[in-house]
């Protein structure tokens, strides 16, 4: 038998509702913030990815679907979406018409990385980007509806650690401490990392590896290394947090994985998820507009992952119980009755009411079965009594009270 490919997962249709809650909720939740929904291309010419997620970087360099289209172009499916909005946003001059642009996307992603509980290779994510806006203000009301989607969701045990990057000569002169140090605790080092600390001395601070942690533990903080400027960024950010009482956890360490960050990073954990913390996370990105070829333009914006959402949602035992899917059943007695059952569930359907009837002429009995695995609300009966008099039989599945009414009173009958 085919598989799917490894670390794709099929939606099956019962656990549709729960995506569908969720995706409600993504829409509520970004229209109170002021974002509108852009949805872009599943895939992108590489060089978007290249020049903006950086070459160094574990996506760039391992994790990336890339293939050769038979035009002889790049292609690669989409690892993120930060990048294509922003290409997006460029091609179609949004920012020309306006000072900022908010939009928010929900889609598929692609990672060849090894799959393992809440990694998948094909996976979601919900995101939101603020474009066009340099000011504080726009990273806290950011953070600000990340929060609110996960209360919205019923997600209020997680911890959001938070650290700036400052700007670029902030930054700048931070690596140089930092190479530094990592140079003299060389030989601590795991081999990764004194891999990294030639291509991507920063990402040595967020390693997993026990031995780097320890290592780390005398290094230079960035924080002390902010300027005015930087410092005056994210003092404003935190302060703005506190008043609306989001409670966060500065993380000297904190780094992300994407090469564009700068000032404010932010990630939300979630202990239920295990090994793969992070259920999402974001930060400001000044330098993107003009990597892609454009006017620089400010911007700040998160992504969260939705199966991993979906895991938090699980653990907490919070899945949103699935509706029943069928409000009336109609039994009826048979092939020769089956088009005025037809007709009748196209009447109720149009009283937006969910019906479903017998496909397959079977029994009296196993067409109650069926109502009941369906969990019904109502059953009516249409049996040749029924047919004869005129008349329809309504049962109410919740007590088993039975009316027999004229077929010309369905349609003022309440279910
Ligand atoms: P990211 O941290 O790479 O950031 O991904 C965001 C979230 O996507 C992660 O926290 C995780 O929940 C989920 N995720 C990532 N990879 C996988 C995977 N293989 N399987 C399941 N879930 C995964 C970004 O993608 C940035 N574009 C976020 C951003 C938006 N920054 C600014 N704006």
């Amino acid at each position: 038998m085919i598989q799917a490919i490894k670390g794709a997962k099929d939606m099956l249709p019962e656990s549709s509702q729960v995506w569908q809650f969720l995706e409600s909720k993504f829409r509520e939740v970004s229209a109170l913030y002021g974002y509108s929904e852009m949805r872009t291309p599943i895939f992108e010419k590489t060089e978007v990815f290249h020049r903006s997620i950086g070459e160094e970087t574990d996506i760039v360099n391992k994790e990336m679907y890339t293939f050769t289209d038979k035009g002889g172009e790049s292609i690669t499916l989409r690892p993120e979406n930060t990048a294509a909005i922003v290409r997006a946003t460029i091609q179609n001059s949004l920012l020309q018409n306006s000072p900022l642009v908010k939009v928010w996307y929900f889609g598929p992603f692609f990672r060849y990385e090894r799959p393992q509980k809440g990694r998948l290779r094909q996976f979601h994510q919900f995101g939101c980007e603020c474009m066009g806006g340099a000011a504080p203000e726009c990273d806290a009301e950011n953070i600000a509806l990340a929060a609110a989607l996960l209360k919205a969701i019923g997600i209020d045990e997680y911890k959001l650690i938070i650290n700036s990057l400052g700007n670029e000569e902030s930054r700048e002169n931070y690596k140089k401490l930092l190479v530094d140090y990592l140079n003299a605790h060389i030989d601590e080092l795991s081999e990764d990392s004194k891999r990294r600390l030639e291509s991507n001395p920063l990402r040595v601070l967020d390693s997993k590896e026990e031995r780097d942690k320890k290592a780390l533990e005398g290094a230079p903080s960035i924080l002390d290394c902010l300027d005015e400027e930087s410092k005056a960024h994210f003092e404003k950010v935190l302060k703005i947090l506190d008043s609306i009482g989001i409670k966060y956890a500065i993380t000297p360490n904190l780094v992300r994985g994407l090469d564009y960050y700068c000032h404010t990073v932010y990630e939300f954990q979630s202990s239920a998820l295990g090994s793969q913390d992070s259920l999402g996370g974001g930060g400001r990105y000044n330098g993107l507009f003009e990597q892609l070829g454009a006017k620089a333009a400010p911007c700040v914006g998160f992504a969260m992952g939705v199966e991993r959402l979906i895991l938090i949602l699980e653990a907490l035992d919070k899945l949103p119980k699935p509706e029943p899917a069928c409000d009336v059943y109609i039994v009826n007695g048979g092939e020769n009755f089956s088009h005025i059952s037809a007709e009748l569930a196209e009447k109720l359907r149009r009283r937006n009411l969910k019906v479903s009837t017998d496909l397959f002429s079977r029994s009296f009995k196993a067409q109650f079965r069926e109502a009941n695995r369906l969990q019904a609300k109502f059953v009516i009966v249409l049996g040749e009594d029924e047919v004869a008099n005129g008349t329809l039989t309504i049962k109410n599945m919740s007590d088993s009270s039975q009316v027999s009414i004229s077929v010309s009173e369905l349609d003022s009958f309440q279910f």
